[in-house]
């Protein structure tokens, strides 16, 4: 397609977009560019300052949600968007969705900024796009937010069981990386259970409480870790057998089986990856991969890495249902796929003789490729 809509933005804009900087470098000439569609809106009354990316619609509607952020730069904004946009066409490709990769991004402090003004000109601008992306909600944005956005939009998800909406995706989201869990068991341990495995779960939030409900439920033993007091209490409440250590640094160290990273991005660099017990990494996190090469330097020292954002789709398994009317027991069916899309990596891994992480990539690649090849024989 390759077009690139600009919406009200000056050509003297001090961001060095019109100027053609790096983003445009990246966008049309850089690997990680080749997008088909970035729109750049502003509405100055309500503050509106968006970015929507859309980085390829071969398999679909690009879906992903909308993060609000206060961006350093705008050109730090776009940039985010090229990215995240991208990873969503991947993820949303390995999910056995039919959908493309997109992705939103609101510049500004949401505390500060965010308004049901701003929301509706927000909406107005993704349904001018007529079903080319479908949003939901990402950091900084959230069901009721959605909601708002979707009585200017149809084009809307992640909004609250009373609007039609499937809210809160945590519990799918944990279910999927339950299920690559116990995939990535049956390829280290030749069965399908974390029974009797020693699990470490590194934040226990949204997901991970959810993620440790089910380990319990299986049999695991469990060491939990949060920043936060409040969230190692609940979990620690409702299951007194789980045992809890004082950091992640402390947990990657404790005698486990199993590493689950749920908390922040970056979770595996070098440090963590040379100070690792487990032997497997599965986890809720985006992003945990700190620097290229870590994939690497997992698979070298004999662990079995999972992909993040294969395991972690379960989010948006559940916010791609809600198009359709939103039906749990589908969603699940269809989240609980996970478990063979990441046994079919771990088998493309070792035939290929590369890390899991970019067997998946591959594998992904492979189903847009053929997709468009679909398109041109049609
Ligand atoms: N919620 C979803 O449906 C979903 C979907 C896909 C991916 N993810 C990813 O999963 C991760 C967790 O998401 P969530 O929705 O549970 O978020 P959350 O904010 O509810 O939970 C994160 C938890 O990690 C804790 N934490 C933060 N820094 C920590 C640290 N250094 N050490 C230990 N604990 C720390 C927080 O206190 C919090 O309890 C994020 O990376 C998110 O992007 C979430």
């Amino acid at each position: 397609m390759g077009v690139t809509t600009v919406t009200d933005v000056r050509p003297s804009a001090p961001t060095g977009i019109g100027a053609g900087g790096g983003v445009l470098h990246t966008l049309f000439r850089s690997e990680l560019g080749g997008h088909e569609q970035v729109v750049l809106c502003q509405d100055r009354e309500s503050g509106l300052k968006a970015v929507i990316a859309l980085h390829s619609t071969a398999l679909g509607p690009a879906l992903g949600g909308t993060r609000f952020y206060p961006y350093a730069s705008e050109e730090e904004a776009v940039l985010d968007a090229l990215n995240l946009s991208r990873g969503m066409s991947y993820k949303n490709a390995l999910a056995g969705l039919d959908h493309g990769g997109g992705k939103a991004v609101i510049i500004g402090d949401p505390e500060t900024i965010k308004t049901e003004q701003l929301l509706l000109v927000y909406g107005r601008f993704v349904a001018s796009l007529g079903g080319r992306y479908v949003t939901a909600c990402d950091v900084g944005t959230y069901v009721q937010d959605m909601d708002v956005v979707a009585r200017e939009c149809r084009w809307t998800t992640g909004r609250s069981p009373e609007q039609g909406g499937a809210g809160d995706s945590s519990v799918l989201t944990a279910f999927g990386v339950f299920q690559g869990m116990r995939a990535a068991a049956q390829k280290k341990w030749g069965e399908p259970t974390l029974r009797g495995r020693r699990v470490g779960v590194a934040g226990v939030g949204k997901v991970g409480h959810h993620l440790v409900d089910h380990l319990v439920e299986d049999g695991a033993e469990v060491v939990v870790t949060d920043v936060r007091a409040d969230a190692v209490a609940r979990v620690t409440g409702r299951h007194p057998q789980v045992t809890a250590v004082a950091d992640a640094a402390a947990l990657v160290r404790t005698p486990l089986d199993v590493y689950a990273p749920c908390a922040l991005g970056g979770a595996l660099d070098d440090a963590t990856v040379a100070a690792l017990t487990a032997t497997v990494v599965c986890g809720a996190a985006n992003n945990q991969l700190a620097h290229p090469g870590v994939e690497k330097d997992l698979a070298d020292r004999g662990v079995l890495y999972a992909p993040d954002y294969v395991v972690n789709a379960g989010g948006v398994i559940q916010v791609a249902d809600e198009l359709h009317g939103f039906d749990f027991d589908r969603a699940k069916a269809k989240a609980a796929k996970i478990y063979d899309t990441t046994l079919a990596i771990f088998d493309r891994a070792q035939s290929d003789g590369v890390p899991p992480a970019v067997a998946a990539d591959r594998l992904a690649e492979q189903r847009m490729a053929e997709a468009r090849a679909a398109a041109g024989t049609r």
